[in-house]
Formats: structure tokens, sequence, C-alpha cells
């Protein structure tokens, strides 16, 4: 049966006094599909996931179950990394999936790890969540003392037995990308590395790791109690089950919701937050953190779902300039994704220009330098941006953003490039009269000589 408003999947204790508790969370149920999972074989579980359509919610969509697969067999050491790093702005769901139901994430990785041949798995937590931690390390003190992590339990290849330990980042973008976290974890500076080879070759201490969402792997006892079939009856198409959404900006109730991954971006917006305050118009919303290309007004209808975000002939494709589109591959135009589910909604008095800026310069100092063209692109996108937004940009800056983003895009180690360049090229794409307007405004300027020094230059990262 697909999901509706009140299907609740990993926020069933959202609310409930006590939750994080060992006590309160078995009550609910926590830890009882380890009796199922342990009676089935390691293979049998990541059939189901497979089988579940469960796809990351980190931010690639990725399928768990093919991820999983990747796994080499007959691996002496395989390590679970949790990923809840949770740095992408607009996305704030995993923190509160640890504060409310801890001991569901415990219960997913020890599930998940006794699929993958793990005996030893880490959360990877943001420093600044210092709640969170509290409450994470306090849980898995519990399910230690309860015999659940630590101790020998049975189960249908003979028995099983992990550790799970909780580290703390020191708070860096960068360090929420899979292969920096690694390092990170390792007590390196949290630069990524190269791929391939992917993690699930070579990854934590150079063993087979998978990385995986704190929200994907809170899904994993769903799965094991319900089987892989249903949850992928939850969802829509090749998207299993639910998706939190975090919905901030301007509306009238904001906050983070679990939703039936089929909802328009409309419905979140009129129907779940109550509207826009004031009763103004939407202008843009960005889908899945600020990495991604926005929407504007008319690509509303579509749903939060993955493969609509990426494939819907309703949102347009993102221009490098007009007349020319940006593809992923010959083909393939760049329209946006669901990424990591932070949906920020700006309605008709938002200055795009300054947003844009304000973007541009989050990357360009969350770049880590590692390579030339995030290193200085992010940076010159992020000044020139400042400056058309100060009033002091130039008609050719357009031009300029333009192939500065399309010389970032495809050409850096990891992702971070693309995450500047992408909602770069879609701002301007989607809003490119706020861009003439701006520069328009900075030629006026600069021919009254009203354009003070600073303005060109503030705002800049490095
Ligand atoms: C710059 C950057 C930052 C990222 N930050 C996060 C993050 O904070 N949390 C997260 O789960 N994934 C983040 N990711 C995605 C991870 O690299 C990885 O794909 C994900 O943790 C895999 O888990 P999943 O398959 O369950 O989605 C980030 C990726 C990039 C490129
Ligand atoms: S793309 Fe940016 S963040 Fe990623 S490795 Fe290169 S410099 Fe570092």
């Amino acid at each position: 049966m697909p999901a509706d408003r009140t299907t609740k999947v990993v926020t069933r204790l959202f609310g409930t006094a006590g939750s994080s508790s060992i006590e309160v969370a078995m009550k609910h149920g926590a830890y009882s599909r380890l009796a199922t999972a342990l009676g089935m074989t390691p293979a049998a579980i990541v059939d189901e996931v497979k089988k579940s359509n469960l796809r990351g919610r980190g931010g690639a969509g990725f399928p768990t179950g093919t991820k999983w697969s990747f796994i080499p067999k007959g691996a002496d050491t395989v390590y679970l990394v949790c990923n809840a790093d949770e740095s992408e702005p607009g996305t704030c769901k995993d923190r509160e999936l640890i504060f409310w139901d801890p001991h569901l994430l415990i219960e997913g990785m020890i599930l998940s790890s006794y699929a993958l041949g793990c005996k030893h798995a880490y959360i990877y937590i943001r420093g600044e969540m210092m709640r969170e931690v509290a409450v994470l390390q306090a849980a898995v003190d519990e399910a230690y003392q309860k015999g659940f992590l630590g101790q020998e339990m049975r189960s249908a290849v003979g028995t099983f037995k992990m550790d799970l330990t909780v580290h703390r980042g020191a708070g860096a973008y960068i360090c929420g990308e899979e292969t920096s976290l690694l390092n990170s974890l390792e007590g390196r500076r949290g630069w990524p590395r190269l791929k391939p080879p992917f993690p699930a070759v070579k990854g934590l201490f150079g063993k087979p790791t998978i990385v995986n969402n704190v929200e994907t792997l809170m899904n994993i006892p769903w799965i094991v109690e319900h089987g892989g079939a249903k949850f992928a009856e939850l969802g829509v198409g090749k998207s299993g089950g639910t998706r939190m959404v975090c919905m901030s900006g301007h509306l009238n109730k904001p906050g983070v919701f679990e939703m039936p991954i089929g909802i328009t971006f409309r419905q979140m917006i009129d129907e779940v937050c109550g509207g826009v305050p004031g009763g103004r118009k939407v202008k843009a919303v960005i889908p899945g953190g600020s990495s991604m290309p926005p929407l504007d007004i008319d690509e509303l209808d579509v749903p939060i779902e993955f493969d609509a975000l990426m494939s819907d002939p309703r949102i347009k494709p993102v221009m490098v300039r007009p007349g020319q589109v940006f593809e992923l591959a010959p083909g393939r135009p760049l329209r946006t994704m669901a990424g990591s589910g932070g949906i920020v909604v700006m309605d008709d008095s938002t200055d795009i220009v300054a947003v844009t800026a304000r973007i541009m310069r989050f990357y360009a100092h969350e770049s880590c330098g590692q390579c030339t063209p995030c290193r200085e692109g992010t940076g010159w996108l992020a000044r020139v941006c400042t400056r058309l937004a100060n009033g002091a940009g130039r008609l050719e800056d357009l031009e300029l953003l333009s192939s500065i983003s399309y010389g970032i895009a495809g050409n850096t180690i990891c992702p971070l490039g693309e995450a500047a360049a992408w909602p770069m090229m879609g701002f301007l794409t989607k809003f490119r009269a706020d861009f003439e307007r701006a520069a328009a405004t900075g030629e006026a300027n600069h021919k009254a000589g009203r354009v003070p020094a600073a303005a060109h230059t503030h705002g800049g990262a490095h």
C-alpha cells in the first residue's frame, strides 16, 4: 500500500516523552527485529534491502541494496559507517531523528552490520550537535548494557557480535562527503579521496566500507519486519518508503516532516506548511539542500521523488548560458535532484542575486582547497556574485559566472565543485532577469562613480 501522510516509518517516536531511553524505545518495539534478522542469512537481508527500493537519503539517492552488494565476497574485515555529519544548508532531519529515536538508528546499524559482515561500526556525527551527541552516546551505552552491542548473539550462520563507536567530527561541511569523512575518521585531514576505488572496495583503514546516511539506516528495521516488497509499495516507482523533508524559509509552518515520497512541492508548501506568510507568492524553491538547482513557481507540481526531480520535463533544464543546455551525459540534461531533503522556500520579495551570492560564499568557504577548479572557481563565483548583489557588477559578469561554473563542473575530485556550479547555473537560468537588473544597476553605479572599492571584493572566501 502506498504511504499516506500518516505513515510513519522513522518518526514513530517523535513527540513521545523519554523516547531516547532504551526502556521507552523497547516498549515501542526497539530491537524486536533483531531476532528476525539473526534468523535470516546475511545474503537474504541484502536481498530484502534490494527489493525495498530504499535509496540513500544522504544526497545522491543511490540504491542501498545495490551499494551493499559491492562489498567483495569473502572480505575478512568490513566496516559500516553512519554519516551523521548533516551540514548541507537547509537540511536538519538527521539531528531530529537521532534526538527522538537513537535506538532505531542503533538497531538499524546492528541489522545492517549483520547483513554486511561488519564487526565494528562507526557513527560520524557533526561535532556541533552537542545535544544529539549526548543522546546518542547515552543510547549506545544502554545498548551495550542490554547486550545488543559487544556480546555474542546466536544467528542463522553461527554467532554475531559487534561494536559501535560514536565519533565526533570537528564541524566541516566537506567531512560529510564520504571519503573525506573516512579520512577524518582515520585521524587525517578531511580531504576527499579520488574515486575509484570506491569505499565499498577500499574504505576505512583500507578495508571494504559502506557509508550510509542516518535516515537510510533507520529504515532497515521496518524492511526487516515487513519485507522489502512492502517497503517498495510505500513509495513511488523506483523510490521505496517515505521521505524526511526539512521545510524552511518563507513558510507559515516550517518544520521537519516524514511524508509520502509522491507528495508535490505545492502540496508541501500549501497543505503541510500552511502557505507563505502574508499570502505572498513563491518565487524560488531549493528542492534538496543548497547544492541543488532551484525550482521556480511553475515547477512546483512535481513530486519530491528522486527520479521525478532528475527527469520530469515540467522542470526546465539548467542552461550553461542562453542556448546551451548543461548535460550530465549526452542527451541527459541536468534539471535538479532530490538531494538531502532540505527544501527552502523563498517568496517574491527575495533578492535572488543576494541569495545566490550567499550560497556561493558558503561553498567557497567550505572548499577544502585540494583541487584548483573548486578552490579558485568557488571563490571567484562568490566574489563576482557578491559584487553583482552589491550593485558593483558589470553586464559581462553574467557570462563570467557561466564560464566559471562550466569550468568547475565535472573537473573536480569530489562533488563540492558541482554543489556550487549547479545552483549558480540554475539560478542564472531561471532568474536571469534578476541578474540582468543587478548588472544594469552596477553599470549605472560605475558610470556615476558610486561604487566603493570594497564592494568589488567583499565576501571573497580566500
Ligand atoms: C560536499 C558533500 C557533503 C555531503 N554531506 C553529507 C552529509 O552531511 N550527510 C550525508 O549523509 N551525506 C552527505 N554527503 C553524501 C555522502 O558523500 C554519501 O553519498 C552518503 O553519506 C551515502 O549515504 P546514503 O547512500 O545512505 O545516502 C555529502 C556529499 C558531498 C559531496
Ligand atoms: S572539489 Fe573542492 S572540496 Fe572537493 S576535493 Fe576538490 S577542492 Fe576539495
